[in-house]
């Protein structure tokens, strides 16, 4: 069976939990094969039987960059998809709206998960020897539970796939998944942070002009010329700032010096 994880990842935690899915399902009935969304072409997705597909959590729900991706996404050859998010606190009405948009799509969704992850979106405001910065780098990452869950599921009801019943298996849009309270109150918050956000990026004296920022930035939004323009495209993955090498892009002030992250393993180096 031919399986796609699909995933996309700012800052390296949705990529490690990809990682992490197949080397757990890894077995001689799969044939798993892993891709970022901004290098795959969509329309290859009719060539597998199923997909496991992953997204950070923004503002409680799915970002709305990859919400457009998803309107379009063609089906596998049995319907089938699984989806994972991960979050800091919590993914909101994220995985219930995603069920909603892969039904729309034609699919059955047929597992998720949620996992807790450090939080990308505050991680570079944080001081370099600050506990909390300690606290992050010693979380023990080797087993995920919930995603243990979800590879156990996927390995149960792949059995199914090519028959019928796999109806059986089809998530439930209004699975109690969703905090809807929180999340609306989140989102409204989140509207008003990020238009203000998207104009604090800057590139300090550190830049070497290497252009690492804009080959990597999904939404096409830098350009490195004499100096580093950011537009007004961005998608607030934080991708750039913690991965330049000299630390250089900032968020207004409160990010110099302060810490940069690298995914669990302090290794996410997106794909160009
Ligand atoms: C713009 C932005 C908004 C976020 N909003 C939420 C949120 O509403 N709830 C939450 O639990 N985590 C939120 N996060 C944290 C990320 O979902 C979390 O750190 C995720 O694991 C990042 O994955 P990545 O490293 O693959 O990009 C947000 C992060 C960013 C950058
Ligand atoms: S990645 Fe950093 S050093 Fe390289 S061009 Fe961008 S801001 Fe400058
Ligand atoms: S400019 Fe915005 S979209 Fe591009 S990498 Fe940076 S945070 Fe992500």
């Amino acid at each position: 069976m031919k399986i796609l994880i699909l995933y996309f990842s700012g800052t390296g935690n949705t990529e490690f939990v990809a990682q992490y899915i197949k080397k757990h399902l890894s077995c001689d009935m799969f044939d798993i094969e892993l891709f970022p969304l901004e290098l795959f072409k969509s329309e290859n997705i009719s060539k597998y039987d199923a997909l496991i597909f992953g997204f950070p959590v923004y503002a409680c729900d799915i970002p709305v960059f990859i919400q457009e991706y998803l309107k379009y996404i063609p089906t596998t050859k049995t319907k089938s998809v699984f989806i994972f998010c991960t979050k800091a606190l919590s993914s909101g009405t994220s995985l219930k709206h995603a069920i909603e948009i892969f039904k729309k799509a034609g699919y059955n969704p047929l597992g998720y998960a949620d996992v807790k992850m450090p939080g990308s979106d505050g991680l570079a405001f944080l001081k370099k020897d600050s506990s909390m910065a300690h606290k992050i780098i010693n979380i023990d990452f080797s087993t995920l539970e919930g995603v243990d869950i979800l590879v156990n599921r996927i390995k149960e009801v792949t059995k199914y796939l090519e028959n019928d019943e796999v109806e059986r298996f089809c998530l439930n849009v209004n699975s109690n998944i969703a905090n809807s309270f929180f999340s609306s109150i989140l989102k409204k918050a989140f509207i008003v942070m990020e238009g203000w956000l998207k104009r604090k990026f800057w590139a300090d004296r550190n830049c070497i002009k290497c252009k690492k920022c804009e080959r990597i930035c999904p939404a096409n939004n830098i350009k490195v010329n004499d100096k580093v323009s950011f537009g007004s495209n961005c998608y607030l993955c934080m991708r750039c700032v913690h991965q330049c090498p000299m630390e250089a892009i900032q968020i207004g002030k409160k990010t110099v010096g302060k810490f940069r992250w690298r995914g669990p393993l302090g290794t996410y180096n997106p794909k160009q």
